[in-house]
């Protein structure tokens, strides 16, 4: 075939099966200065992490915990897909964390918290205090009867007392379920029904956007939530933001409610000896959406999450315990989880601990904390990043700080923010990980290696040590690199960091990340039982990954998944809505933003209140990330002939898109309609092809 017919065709193929969000890049190097420091430089380091060394050298990574007892086997298979790492070792994930630090480091802040409030001082947790603290708060725990094994729901901002709860759990091997603070008291309350806790940790209040929020409303109605679904919370127990001093207006129940830092007194000067719990033994639950309605709590287990993410943290967040660490992610979700707390802590980090929203009081903001805490790791989300380039463009360089590195995770980034980030937050100087993966996954998937690999913007780069990705189209065929294809990115090989179940649900586990790809159901060759991550991805001819998004009606709303069944289940709670759907919109700084479309009940009038109480009713079942960009009331929703919703027309429309033949629907004029009442009377559609994850919308059901 002539080359000119075959560059057509092959052009031909790619714009009809991606969506091109932006061309490819140029290749960015490391500095001689970054590399000359950095923890790995090891060349070949990816082959040691070949499928042909798989399990063992996975050994690496383990031998970076101090165990209580040795493991006898690297991987267990018997019960595939459920794969137990490091069988037979006794650990403990506060130990590795806290006590055995404190030898060599006792002395050296753990975190440095900042509070929103310009006006407080910053508060220098030292890993000394921060042992004391956590065993006191274990102590507390131990003394309401908690054991290893029970779950506890917590609901707290970003404070110290947050860690110090966690790893007061860890320390007995109680498994906590964070749940993030943002989210509403319903959200909570079903997620402590879920996970079975019967008691929930707090806070009365803390700062957000210059307003001190009443958090304990929230605890209050999740628990009685939890009850009308079924399970009893027998104990809040409340921090105060401000100790000794109650920052909520919420009344405190009697026998119910307890101020922890009161009830800490009971307990001063207590050490409680971490647990030797199994190397597979739980360690937390982290919910996340998925395509039904019903969150699912993903269960990490002790010590393959803990060696994935200290040993990541190492290599790819490059933190040496003379660094100054920030990850501005909120430890309500899995990357505060992993690269705030056991990663880092892990690793004898000092890491900074910031309260609020980035942009408070204004957009110099991190860039004053970075400068004054010399802070030189910065890891963030694109969101972010977009948000601080629009309100503060030149920002970064009226301050003297200097990282050495930098990360960004949680959406793709386009490679325009990528280049402000590299430019003028990391000011040319800083390495950039682009780090792909997700709250099941328990730490990185796709990252480059920061001194071996170059960086393409708006690629994560290759897998990860250990990471064998590979894309699969709907056959099941393998998709190859530099074909220009996309296709459903699966990982052919377990790895420590991946998730150990679906809390209360095995078959959802299997059904949700193996069964699409799975050769033989009672394999118990973990070559048969590839990881289906749920993304649109291709794979350039140099082997990085470019991540298109979700493919199972998630919606990515800055960087946090949010279900469409769950928004939809939310606006069907006000009685005058008959029918919902809802759409990803494109959005400058947020990446995606839910629209959403109903249908009112015969008889009753279009009208603002009722889309106010739909807004209103998704702050409330779900929390104000989830707070849609546009509530359309539509005359009836377009449908096919079987009824089913056709939500892809309705995020062509929303994303002033052609919405393409609609004529074999039931009723193919209302499109017409709600065209012009999206995008007005002309039409105002682009001709650009939609993202992957818009344009795959809807196909989940
Ligand atoms: C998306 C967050 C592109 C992806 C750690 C994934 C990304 C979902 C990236 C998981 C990245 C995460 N580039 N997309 N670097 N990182 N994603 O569970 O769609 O909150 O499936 O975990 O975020 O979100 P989750």
């Amino acid at each position: 075939m002539a080359k000119a017919t075959k560059d057509r065709e092959l052009t031909e193929v790619s714009e009809a099966q991606i969506a091109v969000h932006w061309k490819e890049e140029e290749y960015y190097q490391p500095s001689e200065t970054f590399k000359a420091q950095a923890n790995m430089r090891d060349p070949h380091i990816l082959e040691k992490f070949g499928l042909d060394q798989f399990p063992d050298c996975f050994r690496e990574y383990a031998d970076m915990l101090t165990w209580f007892e040795p493991y006898r086997t690297v991987l267990d298979t018997s019960d595939a897909p459920f794969w137990k790492w490091f069988v037979g070792g006794k650990i403990n994930a506060c130990y590795n964390c806290v006590d055995r630090h404190l030898d060599k480091y006792g002395n050296k802040p753990a975190f440095i918290f900042v509070p929103e409030p310009e006006t407080e001082p910053d508060v220098a947790i030292k890993y000394r205090d921060l042992s004391s603290r956590v065993n006191e708060m274990a102590a507390l725990l131990r003394g309401l009867g908690l054991k290893a094994g029970d779950r506890v729901t917590l609901h707290m901002p970003m404070v110290p007392e947050l860690p110090i709860t966690m790893l007061a759990c860890a320390r007995l091997g109680i498994v906590h379920s964070q749940v993030f603070g943002g989210f509403s008291g319903l959200a909570c309350g079903s997620r402590i029904q879920d996970s079975g806790s019967r008691v929930l940790i707090t806070m009365d209040g803390y700062w957000r956007n210059g307003a001190l929020i009443d958090h304990k409303a929230n605890a209050d109605i999740a628990v009685r939530t939890a009850k009308d679904l079924g399970q009893e919370v027998d104990k809040v127990l409340v921090w105060q933001r401000y100790p000794g001093k109650y920052s909520a207006q919420t009344p405190m129940v009697p026998g119910r409610d307890v101020f922890v830092n009161e009830l800490l007194k009971d307990y001063a000067g207590q050490q409680v000896q971490p647990v030797a719990l199994p190397s597979e033994g739980p360690l937390f639950l982290m919910y996340s959406s998925g395509t039904t309605g019903k969150p699912k709590g993903a269960q990490h287990g002790i010590a393959g999450y803990l060696a994935y993410v200290t040993a990541t943290s190492k290599w790819i967040l490059d933190i040496h315990p003379e660094d100054t660490y920030w990850c501005m992610a909120d430890i309500g979700w899995i990357t505060g989880h992993s690269y705030i707390v056991y990663g880092p802590l892990a690793n004898a980090a000092t890491s900074v601990l910031y309260e609020g929203v980035p942009t408070f009081p204004d957009a110099g903001r991190p860039w004053r904390i970075a400068e004054r805490l010399g802070v030189n790791i910065f890891h963030t989300a694109p969101t972010a990043i977009r948000m601080l380039r629009k309100l503060g463009p030149q920002e970064p360089r009226k301050y003297q700080y200097r990282f050495k590195s930098m990360t960004t995770v949680g959406e793709p980034i386009e490679p325009e923010t990528w280049r402000w980030y590299y430019n003028e937050v990391g000011k040319r100087e800083a390495v950039i990980t682009d780090t792909w993966w997700l709250t099941e996954t328990g730490g990185f998937l796709g990252t480059t290696v920061p001194a071996i690999h170059a960086m393409k913007p708006g690629s994560c780069g290759p897998g990860a040590p250990g990471i064998h990705p590979i894309i699969y189209d709907e056959t099941g065929a393998e998709v190859p690199k530099g074909s220009g294809r996309a296709g459903n990115i699966c990982i052919r090989n377990p790895w420590p960091g991946i998730m150990q179940t679906i809390w209360g649900d095995r078959d959802r586990y299997v059904k949700t990340y193996f069964a699409k790809y799975n050769r033989n159901p009672r394999s118990k060759d973990w070559r048969d039982w590839p990881f289906m991550c749920g993304d649109g991805a291709v794979q350039a001819a140099d082997g990085y990954y470019r991540i298109l998004g979700r493919i199972d009606d998630v919606i990515n709303v800055a960087g946090h998944r949010l279900g469409t069944k769950e928004i939809e289940s939310a606006c069907l709670t006000v009685p005058e809505v008959a029918e919902a759907a809802v759409v990803p919109v494109q959005d400058e700084v947020k990446g995606r933003v839910p629209e959403v479309y109903i249908a009112v009940k015969p008889g009753v009038p279009p009208s603002q209140d009722v889309i106010d109480r739909v807004i209103k009713a998704n702050e409330e079942v779900i929390g104000k990330i989830a707070r849609p960009k546009h509530v359309y009331i539509v005359p009836d929703m377009p449908k096919t002939r079987s009824g089913k919703i056709m939500r892809r027309v309705l995020a062509a429309i929303s994303n002033r898109r052609d919405v393409g033949d609609v004529t074999t629907l039931a009723n193919p004029d209302v499109v017409e309609q709600i065209r012009k009442m999206v995008q007005g009377q002309d039409a105002v559609t682009t001709r650009e092809e939609l993202p992957e994850d818009i344009a795959k919308f809807g196909q989940a059901e």
